[in-house]
């Protein structure tokens, strides 16, 4: 796989693809790590006189919303970079090629959210031609959106010489060297949203690990899959297939023994703490309760390798994120190699000011259980 420092970029017009799907709240960006994560890549292309054009997405969003544009991550770069950040509110056509013209070598420019173009998810020929088309080369920086074929990722690598950025490699060798030496017993927590995703990773795992411990909308979905009540909790369609892949009642599956529930997501109404499968109609699954969470200590006590993505609860309201973040001290005192990926546990953790004491942080989320899994990532493949 050839990587950034194999180009010369010296002048060029480098279009680079950058994860930077971060939480964004009242237009401002909540957490920056992966956006912090970019920045030696940035500065290697300024130091080698690129014109940097930056490609990314945010959220999943239906058309073209003013809530998901990248505007935000913009205002951030342009804090931790001290410069001029130039900002088209389009991803390809006119407005782009005429932005690109007036770039100096160093300069950065970023478009808009490329998932504002169906073509983007769809990995449409046609649209990754009006990607590259005002590039010279392609840079994926992007591990944690690698797991997906779409256009920025896989499609615009046929079109353009492309290389890894340092980013990326960087977490190619780090993760590799964490699937080579696996540890045993090995512990999965997987919460959060996602679910598709994380059921196929659920039945990959259950061979390989010891404990997969459940939170979050999938917990929601598992005790909905077993016929339990969940009340008015999120919960995603079309899972059907993904669950029938797991047997459920594998002992080494370990959902919440208790749950916080309210009437709404607002933290003000009355907070209950109750058994799975006695939700109520009205009320709605928000958190893992005390007794998930002496369990869930438990197993991670005795981990040699401790692997988290997604959170136990709706971390955004302070007293829905209290499982997670009592989840998140067990983890940080536990002896265990702790790896840590995705937006929202990296949110909580870098809060907590404890990011610095787990042995490897991935920008990926569902990207790094794919590359643990053993399974290739096409964004990677495509480089190869
Ligand atoms: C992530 O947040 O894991 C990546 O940015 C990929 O986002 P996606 O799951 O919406 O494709």
């Amino acid at each position: 796989m050839k990587t950034l420092r194999d180009a010369d970029v010296k002048n060029k017009k480098v279009l680079v693809r950058v994860d930077f799907n971060v939480p964004v709240e009242e237009g401002k960006v909540a957490d920056d790590f992966r956006i912090r994560a970019t920045l030696p890549t940035l500065a290697y292309l300024k130091k080698e006189g690129a014109k940097i054009i930056l490609m990314a997405h945010l959220g999943r969003p239906e058309a073209n919303d003013p809530a998901y544009s990248l505007a935000p991550v913009r205002d951030r770069l342009h804090n931790l970079l001290g410069e001029e950040i130039k900002f088209v509110n389009e991803c390809v056509g006119d407005t782009v090629r005429e932005a690109v013209a007036k770039l100096n070598p160093g300069d950065i420019l970023l478009l808009e959210n490329l998932r504002f173009h169906p073509g983007e998810e769809k990995n449409d020929d046609d649209f990754a031609r009006e990607l590259a088309s005002p590039g010279d080369m392609f840079v994926n920086d992007a591990f944690g959106v690698s797991h997906r074929a779409h256009a920025s990722v896989y499609a615009i690598t046929k079109l353009l010489p492309s290389y890894a950025g340092l980013l990326l490699e960087k977490e190619i060798t780090n993760l590799h060297y964490i699937l080579k030496h696996r540890h045993h017993p090995l512990v999965l927590i997987m919460g959060g949203a996602k679910v598709p995703t994380k059921l196929r990773l659920i039945s990959e795992f259950l061979p390989k690990a010891e404990h997969i411990i459940l939170g979050g909308i999938l917990a929601n979905t598992v005790f909905a899959a077993k016929g339990l009540s969940i009340g008015r909790s999120r919960l995603e369609e079309n899972i059907d297939e993904d669950l029938e892949r797991i047997d459920l009642t594998n002992t080494k599956l370990h959902v919440p023994l208790d749950l916080i529930v309210s009437s709404d997501m607002t933290g003000s109404s009355f907070i209950e703490t109750i058994a799975p499968g006695s939700v109520k109609e009205g009320d709605m699954i928000l958190d893992i309760g005390p007794e998930s969470l002496k369990e869930f200590s438990h197993i991670i006590q005795d981990a040699q390798m401790i692997i988290w993505n997604g959170p136990m609860g709706l971390i955004e309201v302070e007293v829905f994120a209290k499982g997670t973040k009592d989840l998140a001290r067990a983890f940080i005192g536990s002896d265990a190699y702790k790896v840590v990926g995705g937006g929202d546990v990296i949110r909580v953790l870098d809060n907590m000011g404890v990011l610095d004491k787990i042995d490897y942080v991935s920008t990926g989320g569902g990207a790094m259980l794919e590359f643990l899994a053993g399974d290739e990532l096409p964004g990677i493949e495509a480089l190869k």
